[in-house]
């Protein structure tokens, strides 16, 4: 067994730097085919790292198939003919340097990978593998354990009582946006959106020709006036943080907009993206639980709580639709993987996603209370922060007249990546800039080190 040579720093993720090191220490054949690494937890002890940070380079070395692992004699240099080492272009040069350049991204969209409950999917994979029932396109409407436990988890968490016949389980939020739209152009051709919103609802919406009103979204959420005085009988709408002010919709507007969709025959199509992460107060009930008949169409996905990659998504759809969709995607076939679909359900069943749940509850609420303090301590009143109460992002708004791209730029130059919010407002801009933190993906000494640097990059 070799030592190796890897110094780390506090720039990026740790298990990134071990893996490069190490794809680069074969790449350049300063490790030579068949050669023996440390052991995981050999390798943590020489870092001063984590197992899990040590195994999850060696995961991505394993799936790029730089090494191999051998059962009970651990991992080693894969021969080189099986490598593929590819001689990188001028372009992937280039992204790499500017990459480099980069210590901290507050993307949002991503998920805290080091909390990755990789030991209890695998166990759950390996299970569902040895199912025949993987091996097959699956049930149209989506793997029907998985739907029970959906439903059953509807019921536990947002006060939902449906079963999982009402369940279609598709691959995005966006994917059955597009279904439901088909359905609904049958009978409805334009549809009323939050403003600002999200984009990538609003896209789906558009392209399936359906006439766009946006609804100017207030302290309170969706202005109700506004959406009873347009001719829209649809409305989309994110009614529990709301994309992306981070708003609660109270529960008199709730009423009045469950009265709107009977008294107008219409559909609201409720987004409950990310509810499970409200750090102050219990989660709020789904706008589906409050009534009966209620003239919603619910939709949530996995991409926040569990992991984007998975690709899946449901939606809790009303009897009349139901017989619709049923009728109308006869032919079609599922579209989220029967491995994943099974997987998430066996996962459910043994417990592990409350408990994974509760436990990103308290990491996410930890590093949004980082963020947060940080910021008001380097920015003081210069800087007002907007949705801190949920979610796994946040707004932030400079009291100066220095436009987007310029702050993003300024931030850039700094070595920290933040995110535009002009692309989710029609019509209008406000007045001082909004740009979205997601902190999710970060670790507390990345937080802090972003907001210093922004610090730097503004004042
Ligand atoms: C409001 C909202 N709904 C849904 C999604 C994405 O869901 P999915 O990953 O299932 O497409 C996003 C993604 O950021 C979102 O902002």
């Amino acid at each position: 067994m070799r030592e190796l040579m890897i110094h780390l720093n506090e720039n990026s993720p740790k298990y990134k730097q071990i893996y490069h090191s190490i794809r680069s220490l074969i790449e350049n054949k300063e490790l030579q085919p068949n050669t023996k690494l440390p052991s995981i937890r050999q390798l943590a002890e020489i870092l001063y790292v984590s197992r899990n940070t040590t195994l999850v380079a060696y995961e991505q070395l394993l799936a790029e198939g730089y090494i191999r692992s051998e059962q009970k004699r651990g991992y080693f240099v894969e021969t080189f003919e099986s490598i593929d080492i590819h001689t990188p272009t001028l372009h992937a040069e280039k992204s790499i340097s500017e990459e480099r350049k980069i210590k901290v991204d507050f993307r949002a969209g991503s998920v805290d990978q080091h909390a990755f409950p990789i030991k209890a999917w695998r166990k759950c994979v390996n299970e569902v593998l040895k199912e025949d029932i993987v091996y097959m396109y699956g049930e149209q409407q989506g793997d029907r354990l998985l739907r029970e436990k959906i439903a059953n988890y509807l019921l536990q968490s947002r006060g939902i009582r449906t079963s999982e016949d009402s369940i279609v389980i598709g691959s995005s939020t966006q994917q059955l946006l597009m279904h439901l739209s088909i359905l609904l152009k049958n009978k409805y051709s334009s549809i009323a959106v939050e403003n600002p919103g999200y984009d990538g609802a609003r896209t789906v919406f558009q392209l399936c020709g359906f006439q766009i009103n946006p609804i100017e979204v207030r302290k309170k959420g969706l202005c109700m006036k506004q959406l009873e005085k347009i001719e829209s009988k649809l409305v989309y709408i994110t009614p529990s943080h709301q994309f992306p002010t981070g708003v609660t919709l109270p529960i008199a507007e709730r009423l009045q907009l469950l009265n709107w969709a009977h008294s107008q025959n219409g559909y609201i199509i409720e987004d409950d993206y990310d509810s499970e992460f409200r750090y102050q107060q219990q989660p709020i009930p789904a706008l589906l639980s409050i009534q009966q008949e209620a003239r919603v169409i619910y939709i949530s996905t996995f991409s926040k709580a569990f992991l984007p990659s998975i690709r899946l998504s449901y939606m809790v759809l009303p009897s009349e639709l139901l017989d619709q969709y049923n009728q109308q995607f006869a032919t079609f076939e599922q579209t989220a993987s029967s491995i994943h679909q099974r997987t998430m359900a066996r996962f459910m069943e043994r417990g592990h996603w409350d408990s994974h749940i509760r436990k990103m509850r308290a990491t996410y609420k930890r590093k949004m209370h980082v963020l947060v303090s940080s910021l008001h301590l380097a920015f003081g009143k210069v800087i007002r922060l907007i949705g801190t109460q949920s979610g796994l992002y946040i707004l932030i708004q400079l009291q100066s007249s220095v436009g987007e791209e310029i702050l993003i730029q300024q931030a850039l130059e700094q070595g920290v990546k933040v995110y535009p919010t002009s692309n989710l407002y029609i019509g209008y801009k406000p007045e001082f800039s909004i740009l979205k933190l997601g902190f999710s993906n970060l670790s507390i000494e990345e937080i802090q080190l972003g907001v210093q640097l922004l610090k730097k990059a503004w004042t």
